[in-house]
Order: C-alpha cells, then structure tokens, then sequence
C-alpha cells in the first residue's frame, strides 16, 4: 500500500521508495513493487469467499516477475495463464500443476503441449476457446498418452461497462464460445476420450468497477452448468467466472475484490453450486496499486502557453495512457502534492504524440523525480524497446524490508541484438 511519511516522501511498507531504489543501484525508469501489499490483496480477496472451496489464479500476465508471482504462490494462489512462457514462469515460481489454467484463444501446439505434460497429469484444465480447438487439444493429448482436462470458456453475451480494448464477453469479441454453440462443444468435447470436461469458464473484461455485470455473467455461466450436468448426468468440478476486477485509479471503484468473490459464492450457493471449486482469475486486482513506475525529471519544457514536464518513463514503459487513455496519478517522488501548484502535462521522451501521462499538479519547486502510480499491474509486462529503449529496471520492496532487483533487457543490450544480425 503506498503511502507518505512525515516528511511526505513516498512509501511502501516500511521503507520509502528512493530508499528502495538507492538501495538496488538502479537507475530510473524503474518500476518498484511492494510485495507485502500484494499478499495482502490476495489474502483479503481469499477471505471473500466466506469458506467455500476456492482457487484464486491470478492472472500472470498483469505481472509476469518471480518475486511477485512467488509472494502471491505464498498467500495461497495458484495462476490462469495465457502463454508457454507464463506457464513456465508460474511452474518455475513452484505453482502446483493442479492449480494451472491455460486461456487463450490461439494457443500453440508447443504451448498446448507444455500444458498437458506438465505435473503427473498436466495442468488444472486448458480452457477450449472454440469449437474447433477441440480437436487439436484431442490429438495433442492423444500423441502425449495422457487425458487432458479442460474447461469449455463460455462467451455470455455481457458488454462490460470498461474500454472497448478490454470487454471480452459480448458476442462480437473473439473470444469464447457463444451460449447458443455450447451444445455443439459439448458433443465434440464428449467425442473425444482424450478430454474430461471439467468444468466452464468465462471473462467477460477487465476493470470493472461494479459487481453487477460480472455476476450477471456468472449466472449465466452457473445456468449452463446447470444444463450441462442435467443433460450429461456428469459433475462439472470447476466454476471459473474469469478476473477482471477493477481498481481505483484515482476516480473511484465502488467494488473491493472481495465484493466479486462474495458475490460470485452466494450466486453458485443459489444454484445448487455451493461444493464445487470457485475459480477466479484476477490480475490487476491483486498487483495494480502495488506498483509505481519511478521516472527521473528531465527538464521542464515551456511551449505556445504550456507547461510540458519530459520525463525519463515513457509509452514504451508503460503503454496504458497510450493505448487506452488510462489516466494515472503522477507525483511528485519525495514530497507529497501542493495542490496549490500548478498542473504540468507529463510526457516521456518517445517520439509519438500520445507519449504523455496527462496534466498533474505536483509541487513547487519541481520535483527532480515522479512516481507514476498504480503501474503495479500490465506495466512491465507490456513494455516494449520502441525508439531503442531499454525494458525498465524492477525493484522489489520484500515482506521482510529487503529489497532485490532485477534489470532484465537495458538499452545495452538491445544495441547489441540489433548489431548482431
Ligand atoms: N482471465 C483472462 C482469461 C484474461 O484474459 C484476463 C485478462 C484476466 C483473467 C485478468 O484480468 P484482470 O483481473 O487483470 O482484469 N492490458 C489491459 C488489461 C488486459 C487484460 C487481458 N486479460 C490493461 O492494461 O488494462
């Protein structure tokens, strides 16, 4: 939880974030995590689910470095993943195989294969994103010798009230499958012997900031199980009605995680569902507010009236103002706001128009470095080398005060991959 101290500086647990990037000897842009902050979201989020058998996967895409998915492995979460690589990731971060789902509406035959030899028995389940995915999964657990359990992901027809970049549960979406094909998945699932359906998933989008709409959804995906096992006769072990829960970035959002949870427990309670396994996926939720993407002054630029503030953070990392217009709160580093100050546009350095964080006021005289905040969730993980830039350096602040780093791809090191080829 960030939060100032006396003199107004900024601070993660019990240590100031300069601190935390003095101590690391990384330079800025560099993201800083608190990694208490985020066990504790995913331990409040737990508790919502009022004892009923539950999985919370977090989503390994809003946040793919180790320290983070271990502190989350440690407060009792296993990982939905989108990728072989955040498979491997979230094995290597020593996540039980059972406690795996795999989304994804293109998955690979590498990526599905990793999924079904994984454990003793593969991964949780692979969600079926398709009708004609069926049979690839099929084949693909045939030619390993095992049977792969998967999940049907449902597609309930919800336009989510968040971006349009980010709704993923109305019919025109890519993905899932439309309530009106399920019968038609069904049968080609049960045409296989190398599948066990285990279970039905959904995600109808991401930063919602109301339960309504994701509870809508899961009431649709709890009726189709109802249909499901009244016309199967089969038990469906798995209710997984996806992530997406929102987080205040600064304009609000009415619903804390533990609100879907709750939510989503008395919903399946109502449908006859209170025994099975409860999965949900979310990502932001648990590491968005728990991370602040730290930039260095540049220089203040004054043109035709405005006041621009060039930092050294940029669209390439963090790319959410610019593909979303996500706004978030930028501040002074080391001493707490003047709301009396005047407001500066903050932009980075990238030669794109759309490389700007939006206007804020910060302080007088101008800080020599910013916080950008709320960057704890698809910050790094969407960060890029545009304009020959190096991936941000990573600070984790540790439960116990220690503090690591990790400076995966610099600037360096991007000059030489292209030089070598
Ligand atoms: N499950 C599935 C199948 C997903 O596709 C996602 C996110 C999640 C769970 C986790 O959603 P969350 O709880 O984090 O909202 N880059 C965007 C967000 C894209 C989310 C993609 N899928 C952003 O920066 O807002």
């Amino acid at each position: 939880m960030l939060t100032r101290d006396g003199s107004g500086r900024a601070v993660f647990g019990a240590i100031s974030i300069a601190e935390a990037l003095a101590r690391s000897g990384v330079e800025t842009p560099a993201y800083v995590y608190d990694l208490a902050g985020m066990a504790d979201e995913a331990r409040r989020l737990r508790a919502g689910f009022d004892g009923a058998a539950h999985l919370v996967a977090y989503a390994v895409k809003a946040n793919t470095a180790g320290p983070v998915v271990r502190a989350l492995a440690a407060a009792g979460c296993g990982a939905e993943v989108g990728s072989r690589a955040e498979l491997e990731v979230a094995l290597g971060c020593g996540i039980d195989p059972e406690r795996i789902l795999f989304s994804g509406v293109g998955k690979t035959v590498a990526e599905i294969d990793a999924a079904i030899a994984a454990g003793t028995r593969g991964i949780a389940a692979l969600h079926v994103d398709a009708v004609e995915e069926v049979a690839r999964l099929a084949a693909r657990a045939r030619a390993l010798g095992r049977r792969a359990r998967v999940c049907l992901r449902i597609n309930p027809d919800i336009a989510a009230d968040t971006h349009a970049h980010i709704a993923t549960g109305h019919e025109e979406a890519k993905f899932g499958v439309a309530l009106s094909e399920l019968a038609a998945a069904y049968a080609e699932i049960d045409r296989h012997d190398e599948l066990e359906l285990v279970g039905l998933s959904g995600h109808i989008g991401s930063q919602l900031v109301r339960t309504d709409e994701y509870l809508a959804g899961a009431a649709k995906l709890f009726d189709a199980a109802r249909e499901r096992e009244a016309a199967s006769g089969r038990r469906l072990a798995l209710l997984d009605p996806g992530g997406g829960f929102g987080i205040d970035y600064g304009t609000g959002c009415a619903a804390a995680p533990a609100d879907f949870a709750r939510g989503a427990v008395h919903l399946a309670r109502e449908h006859g569902f209170g025994d099975r396994m409860l999965v949900v996926e979310p990502g932001r939720a648990l590491v968005g507010a728990h991370g602040v993407l730290c930039a260095s002054v540049i220089a203040p630029k004054r043109s035709a009236g405005r006041r621009f503030l060039v930092v050294d953070a940029g669209m390439n990392d963090l790319l959410r103002p610019a593909l979303y217009g996500a706004r978030h709160r930028v501040e002074p580093l080391d001493r707490a706001v003047d709301a009396a100050s005047p407001a500066w546009t903050v932009v980075g350095p990238v030669c794109e128009s759309s490389d700007d964080f939006g206007a804020h006021v910060l302080c007088e005289p101008l800080p020599d470095r910013v916080i950008v905040r709320d960057a704890g969730a698809y910050g790094y993980t969407m960060a890029s080398h545009y304009n020959g830039r190096g991936l941000p350096a990573e600070v984790f602040v540790h439960a116990d005060g220690s503090v690591t780093a990790s400076v995966a791809a610099d600037a360096r090191s991007w000059i030489q991959s292209r030089l070598a080829t």
